[in-house]
């Protein structure tokens, strides 16, 4: 058997082989991450070679713009080639097992970037994969994307971030989640604030957090005042309210709680005089913020999205060759 074997790549031994979570990475990840990122932001080609000959597959069974443009944009930085994956294109859609189609991607490509619902679907997709998986985006997490902000954070203020609050507002969603954990590795003040209750951030979140704020020395709070975490912040954040599969019939309810939750230019100016405003995008003016923040002198939003490609270059390029630790 072992001849007549599918020539599935070596399965790799590295202490991090995908990123399946925010959680995954220590903080000397994030620092590699961050440092290359900002090389590939001045210098994309700077490893032309890295992937050449070589395919990513892309699978995603919810929209994206950024994501995608960007996952694809970096591995043509690369070298490599992309190979943008819909549910139905794959046999998936008629029920073929997640197990067999992670063996067969592990097969073909050096390695899988997938947006979906469930985290549990990403993370059998890491378990049954020899090669490295990406998580870009389930209800739960959105790793990636902290990953860009942080370099866009570090870009506006540099790597001293003592006496600096970093606030997000809004939905205790996916984002939410992975703001408050990479907020945790990286040793901040991280705030978020949510209504109470049906909105409000996982508790198994808030308690992950904290646990990682244990080691990193960083502050957390989850408040539900939106002025009292907004007041002399450095960073003011927010999502959509309505996420990629939130129950239709919440939206009344949702809107109604979350109304208070909008960055508006009053809630900027009690922020710090410095401070930047954040949003993943996409964005719903006069929803979670009025035109005036997110299209305004303070907001960052372009320089995020633009870090999308060199983060998620980033970290295909020390991932497929195995240089994460993990924590
Ligand atoms: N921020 C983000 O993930 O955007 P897309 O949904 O467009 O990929
Ligand atoms: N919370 C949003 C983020 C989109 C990038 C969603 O999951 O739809």
């Amino acid at each position: 058997m072992g001849k007549l074997a599918f020539p599935y790549p070596l399965p790799m031994n590295q202490p991090l082989k995908d990123l399946l979570r925010t959680s995954d990475l220590s903080k000397s990840d994030c620092e590699l991450i961050i440092q290359t990122a900002l090389e590939y932001a001045n210098n994309p080609l700077r490893d032309k070679h890295e992937l050449a000959n070589r395919t990513v597959a892309i699978y995603m069974t919810k929209q994206s713009t950024r994501t995608r443009l960007a996952s694809e944009t970096a591995v043509a930085h690369l070298g490599g080639s992309p190979i943008f994956l819909r549910e139905n294109d794959l046999q998936i859609g008629r029920g073929e097992t997640i197990s067999d189609t992670a063996r067969i991607i592990s097969g073909f490509c050096s390695a899988l970037i997938v947006r979906t619902y469930q985290q549990a679907e990403v993370d059998e997709l890491g378990k049954y994969s020899s090669i490295p998986v990406i998580n870009a985006l389930t209800n739960d997490d959105h790793p990636t994307q902290v990953l860009a902000d942080w370099v866009t954070i570090r870009e506006v203020f540099g790597t001293d971030i003592s006496g600096r609050k970093f606030v997000y507002l809004g939905d205790g969603n996916n984002v939410a989640n992975a703001w408050l954990l990479m907020g945790a590795i990286m040793g901040a003040n991280v705030v978020t604030a949510t209504p109470p209750g049906k909105f409000a951030i996982a508790q198994s979140v808030i308690e992950k957090a904290n646990s990682i704020a244990k080691k990193s020395g960083a502050k957390i709070e989850t408040l539900n005042d939106p002025e009292l975490a907004a007041k002399d912040a450095s960073v003011l954040y927010t999502d959509v309210w309505m996420s990629m599969g939130d129950a239709e019939s919440d939206r009344n309810e949702k809107m109604k709680a979350l109304s208070v939750f909008s960055v508006t230019e009053k809630l900027m100016k009690s922020a710090a005089p410095d401070a930047i405003f954040m949003h993943c995008l996409p964005a719903h003016r006069g929803e979670e913020v009025t035109e005036s923040v997110i299209d305004g002198k303070q907001s960052v939003i372009w320089r995020q999205a633009f870090h999308r490609r060199t983060t998620i270059q980033a970290l295909l390029y020390h991932l497929t060759r195995g240089e994460l630790a993990g924590n």
